[in-house]
């Protein structure tokens, strides 16, 4: 356990007690990823409510191929940066790909989970040897600003899965797209997976499955600053719940207190009252119609160059060129 002193010094510290001084009150969902998160989280994607992995997967494994051929990669090598990269199970599909076809590959697998990480970098390693595996620990937002830094000589393909943009608002999506873009030389390739816009009921199930796994990673962050910050977090009295508004797309998980209570923030010395039915707003799942990813990726100079599906028409991997 740090000291106090290095508790209050930690940017999760000091994000916490900004967004639980807001009203409405806000922790962002980068904080779900702890190793007992991270445990959760492939709890969820085997789960039959969650079915963007199962769609993403099955995209990877039928075009994969396809996705190579539209690369129309310039030379034998190719680097891959993928941000939120997590247990990077599909992409195994497009690393297998190419290494089938011979090419040099070079794997940076970003994530703001050291852990996760780990696991990922010895799978790579041990399936495909052959593969350079440069592993990032940061987040993605720090990681861009590195990346700019490093020269690379190999045509690169950015790769931002299982609709981890949703995790930002439209605003925030648009300028982060904008720093990948900048991130980007000529030549160079983006491919994101976006989540569709789909029957309210399908998508609420993602974020309320009737297992209750959803419900344990959202209160895990609890436990999480219990862990890490010192709180008294009662993870008895707050309730999961999960909202899906199908006008804009948007999907929103929250912890409610079940009655007026108050925490104590042990490095900084406040205590933070949550009244009966109070929210803290801890994630956004952004779905996505075409209006909207036009939206997003208007003036970032990168130009659309596919997209494929899976055969239920619920997701979408996208394919960007920079010009
Ligand atoms: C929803 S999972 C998706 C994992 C993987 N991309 C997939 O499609 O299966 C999100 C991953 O992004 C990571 N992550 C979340 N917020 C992040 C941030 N701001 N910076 C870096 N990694 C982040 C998490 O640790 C987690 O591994």
């Amino acid at each position: 356990m740090k000291t106090i002193e290095e508790i209050a010094n930690t940017r999760f510290a000091k994000d916490v007690e900004r967004g639980l001084s807001l009203n409405p009150k806000r922790i962002s969902s980068k904080y779900f990823y702890d190793k007992k998160g991270d445990e959760i989280f492939q709890k969820i994607m085997r789960l039959d409510d969650y079915y963007l992995t199962r769609a993403e997967f099955e995209i990877f494994l039928n075009h994969s191929s396809a996705i190579v051929d539209s690369l129309e990669l310039k030379s034998n090598q190719i680097e891959i940066i993928e941000l939120g990269a997590g247990d990077a199970t599909k992409t195994l599909l497009l690393i297998k790909e190419l290494s089938e076809r011979g090419l040099t590959v070079i794997y940076k697998p970003i994530d703001i989970s050291a852990s996760v990480l780990q696991t990922t970098t010895s799978k790579i390693s041990k399936h495909f040897p052959e593969v350079t595996v440069e592993p990032i620990t940061a987040s993605y937002e720090d990681a861009l600003g590195l990346l700019q830094k490093i020269p690379s000589q190999s045509q690169k393909l950015f790769l931002f899965l299982g609709s981890n943009l949703g995790n930002l608002n439209s605003e925030e999506a648009h300028e982060f797209v904008l720093g990948i873009a900048q991130s980007m030389a000529k030549d160079d390739c983006f491919l994101i997976g976006l989540d569709k816009m789909k029957n309210p009921e399908v998508i609420l199930r993602a974020y309320n499955d009737s297992e209750g796994v959803t419900s344990e990673f959202n209160l895990n962050l609890l436990d999480r600053m219990n862990r890490e910050l010192g709180t008294s977090f009662d993870r008895s009295l707050f309730k999961h719940i999960a909202t899906y508004d199908p006008g804009t797309g948007t999907a929103k998980s929250f912890l409610v207190s079940k009655k007026r209570q108050s925490v104590h923030l042990p490095w900084c010395g406040r205590d933070i009252i949550l009244e009966k039915f109070e929210s803290i707003h801890t994630e956004i799942s952004q779905k996505y119609n075409e209006v909207l990813v036009e939206e997003i990726f208007a003036h970032t100079g990168l130009k659309r160059m596919k997209y494929f599906e899976d055969s239920n028409e619920y997701f979408r991997d996208y394919l960007f060129v920079k010009q």
